[in-house]
């Protein structure tokens, strides 16, 4: 969300004729788009703030502007704890940057209802890939989390703006797109949801993958897994947070659902979709969490053997519910639970993997690979990065068959020549 919010401004400012400067140096306006979901962020963007201290001092005329979550929370009090940044602004008043980059001082953050961006399409980085979000906010609270009091309540974009967003990446070549939400499963226009929208973007001709991030297994719309099972462009894959396996701490957390609905949701997702790959997020160390409750989770995350996970230590937050519980898991402890959750799923991860091994799959040929030029990057339809042997275009869909597993990678020999050895 937060690098659509950067590509957002990045067009707002090139459509008032400024450009992508090459180096901090060179810039005459940098701004500091932040992330407060956890304290590492915070710590980090701060850190990456006050390093522009001495540059500001070099060159007073620079405009240094602090934009995204943690000013919306912390709104005027960015200016006494950063005084040589020039404007604060809150994630619903990213249309002020074009006036801020002149010469507006201050801090802007009221939230606004209509401050959706609908039919503001962002600049552009990964090409063939592309986020479209579809929404903004989340009315969730749940109770670790600060997005509700950073992004506010929800608001969907038109569904006519997103789908003249994803026509126009089509004609620029774009290949994949991701919808994206706090939580899709709440987008609404007039009637109008997710599988609406997923349904429509089947139909336009040259987009060949599309995905959407973040669902949410409260009210999840089961009838999604037929959209999906009907349509070869829908990513045969779920991210679904189940953030604790045990019905005591999801309560705690008001998460709306429990460990036994959760498997539900996954049960009918395979009954459907037999190969549907799945991943999740997980918090531990979450207040009154127990080694009970964490052997709980570990449990749930061996029965359920997601193909990947994200993996947390809670991390109090101003505002929120839990933070009045308290921080009560020690540092020792949260470290201690972390490595045993991620060395599992690392064993489960790798187990997947093996999964693509001797299958020959249609991957989206995403780029060069970094590390060897004759190689290309590519994605398959179930969200993994696969290394494809020989180059090929972005945005080429290439069949390939995954003869090694390298570290994360499969690696897959094309079944097609290769551009160098094409026939023009
Ligand atoms: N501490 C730790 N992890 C958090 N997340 C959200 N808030 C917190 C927090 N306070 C995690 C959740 C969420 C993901 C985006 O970040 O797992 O799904
Ligand atoms: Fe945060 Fe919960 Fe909303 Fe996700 S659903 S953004 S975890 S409040």
């Amino acid at each position: 969300m937060n690098v659509y919010d950067s590509n957002l401004m990045a067009s707002i400012l090139e459509k008032e004729g400024h450009k992508e400067a090459e180096t901090l140096d060179d810039a005459d306006v940098i701004i500091v788009n932040t992330c407060a979901v956890r304290e590492h962020a915070v710590r980090r963007a701060m850190t990456r703030i006050r390093g522009l201290k001495n540059l500001k001092k070099r060159k007073p005329e620079l405009r240094i502007g602090v934009t995204g979550c943690i000013s919306q929370i912390e709104k005027q009090n960015i200016l006494t704890k950063i005084p040589f940044a020039d404007f604060v602004l809150g994630t619903d008043s990213l249309k002020e940057i074009s006036s801020c980059a002149a010469d507006r001082n201050g801090a802007f953050s009221d939230f606004a209802s209509d401050a959706i961006y609908s039919e503001l399409a962002p600049a552009r980085g990964k090409f063939p890939e592309a986020f479209v979000s579809v929404m903004r906010g989340c009315n969730n609270f749940c109770s670790y989390c600060i997005v509700p009091y950073a992004r506010g309540k929800v608001k969907s974009r038109k569904f006519e703006h997103i789908i003249k967003e994803v026509v126009e990446l089509s004609h620029s070549g774009y290949k994949r797109i991701v919808l994206l939400g706090q939580n899709v499963n709440d987008y609404k226009d007039r009637g109008k949801g997710l599988p609406h929208l997923l349904k429509a973007i089947t139909k336009i001709k040259s987009i060949e993958r599309i995905g959407f991030l973040t669902s949410h297994p409260a009210f999840f719309p089961l009838h999604i897994f037929d959209v999906m099972k009907d349509e070869p462009k829908i990513e045969r894959f779920l991210h679904l947070p189940l953030q604790s396996g045990s019905d005591r701490v999801l309560k705690l957390m008001n998460r709306g659902y429990t460990v036994s609905q959760y498997l539900e949701i996954i049960e009918k997702a395979r009954n459907k979709i037999s190969d549907i790959a799945l991943s999740t997020d997980i918090i531990v160390g979450f207040p009154y969490e127990t080694e009970k409750d964490f052997t709980a989770t570990i449990k749930v995350i061996r029965d359920i053997s997601f193909n990947s996970a994200f993996m947390f230590k809670y991390s109090p937050r101003k505002y929120t519910l839990a933070n009045s519980f308290g921080d009560l898991t020690s540092e020792t402890e949260k470290k201690e639970r972390l490595q045993k959750l991620i060395k599992t799923q690392s064993a489960i991860t790798k187990e997947k993997n093996n999964y693509y091994k001797g299958k020959i799959l249609e991957v989206l040929i995403t780029g060069k690979n970094k590390k060897n030029s004759l190689e290309s990057d590519a994605i398959t339809v179930y969200n993994k990065k696969v290394v494809v042997k020989g180059s090929y275009m972005k945005g080429e869909l290439v069949k390939v068959l995954i003869d090694d597993i390298q570290g994360c990678s499969p690696i897959g020999v094309p079944l097609k020549e290769p551009l160098d050895s094409r026939k023009h």
